[in-house]
């Protein structure tokens, strides 16, 4: 009635805040030299093909957010870049290490259900054979009382409502980039063996929990090398900085078994999950790096950018020539096209014959 154009409507997220649910399986991927215009095209398709899968199981909740890694994000888009965005920075403590990892793509899918997860992993695999590769895979389960393989339930003190949608969404810091968010994933191993061997007692002083009742150890009891007192972190007014975790435990009992956690924390920015980083594993003092990390081995870590739905919807056009394919360069080396496309993709496997193939006529 006033008149002017309505306001555009605020970006829409993915479904990053789908409360912790019962099976998730995260994938993360590299994108091959020249797989790059398949992954684009994947984007926009990401939300019907969740669609597909999880409307045969509307009970089923099947949630999925794709992650796209620093180095991918020029390979893959011409424009701005978020704000936040670089690798994974590895860790070096004293007596522990979180390493960094490849990673170009995350895919976090999870469902009441592993079949739904399962099959939308397949799905999203399958359209990116030949243009990416499976780095890492887990398939998380809930364990009893939403508890780690370590025993102790893992996801309490994630923020809710208003101040979970606040953790984990970029706003007017980075107005390019608002509604996303940034998300890291470590793959943890337990030695269950060793930590087995501890009393009880003893397992609640390292996380600064009681185990069966899940309840905070108050700061007169809680040992300042716990996990809980370590990740604990606050901003500049003294305000609780939060983040979003989803950890979920994996484990396989082949050769002698490996049973872990695996970590994912979204954040608006991933410096407060890097500040919880260096916290445990160099320590606020130095050699009091979290005690967790005695039992634990960071085996991957992988910093991400999420971003919104909308963006997925439609991404913003890829760069000129993919910066680390050289793609120019060596189109103009290769064969002319007297083969065609498919079997000179064949007898050569390069990426000059797939940007070839890609040069719009
Ligand atoms: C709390 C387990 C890694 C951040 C907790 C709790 C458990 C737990 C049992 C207490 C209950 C809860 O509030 O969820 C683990 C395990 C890990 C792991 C088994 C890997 C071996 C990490 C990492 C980070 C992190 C890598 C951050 C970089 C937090 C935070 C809390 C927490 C922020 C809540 C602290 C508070 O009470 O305010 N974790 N965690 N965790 N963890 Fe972890």
């Amino acid at each position: 009635a006033t008149g002017g154009p309505a306001p555009a409507p605020p970006p829409q997220p993915q479904d990053v805040l789908t409360p912790l649910t019962g099976a998730a399986v995260f994938l993360v991927l590299t994108i091959d030299p020249g797989g790059e215009r398949t992954v684009r095209d994947l984007l926009p398709d990401l939300a019907g093909l969740r669609r597909s899968v999880g409307f045969r199981a509307p009970d089923g909740g099947l949630a999925c957010v794709a992650g796209i890694g620093s180095d991918a994000w020029d390979r893959l888009f011409a424009g701005p870049r978020p704000a936040g965005l670089h690798p994974f920075r590895e860790l070096v403590g004293p007596r522990h290490r979180a390493p960094a990892t490849p990673g170009d793509l995350l895919f976090h899918i999870r469902a009441a259900r592993m079949d739904l997860c399962f099959e939308l992993a397949g799905l999203l695999t399958g359209r990116l054979a030949g243009a990416a590769t499976v780095v890492d895979s887990a398939e998380g389960f809930r364990y009893f009382d939403n508890r780690d393989l370590l025993g102790f339930v893992d996801g309490t003190e994630n923020p809710e409502g208003r101040a979970a949608a606040a953790a984990v969404t970029v706003g007017a810091e980075d107005p390019a980039f608002a509604g996303c968010s940034y998300v890291i994933v470590q793959k943890y191993l337990h030695d269950l063996d060793a930590w087995n061997a501890l009393t009880v007692e003893q397992q609640e002083l390292a996380v600064g929990r009681t185990k069966l009742t899940d309840v905070e150890l108050p700061d007169a009891v809680k040992p300042p090398d716990s996990h809980v007192a370590l990740t604990g972190v606050t901003g500049p007014d003294g305000e609780e900085l939060q983040i979003m975790r989803f950890n979920m435990p994996f484990g396989s009992f082949a050769g002698g078994g490996e049973f872990g956690t695996y970590f994912i924390g979204y954040a608006a920015t991933p410096a407060v999950t890097e500040e919880m980083l260096r916290n445990m594993f160099l320590g606020r003092r130095p050699g009091r790096h979290d005690r967790l990390l005695d039992f634990s081995t960071a085996v991957t870590g992988s910093l991400f950018h999420v971003p919104t739905a909308d963006f997925l919807d439609d991404p913003p056009p890829a760069p000129p020539v993919p910066p680390e394919t050289g793609a120019a360069e060596v189109a103009e080396a290769a064969p002319a096209p007297t083969e065609s496309p498919a079997t000179a993709t064949a007898s050569d496997g390069s990426l000059a014959i797939g940007s070839l193939k890609r040069t719009p006529a």
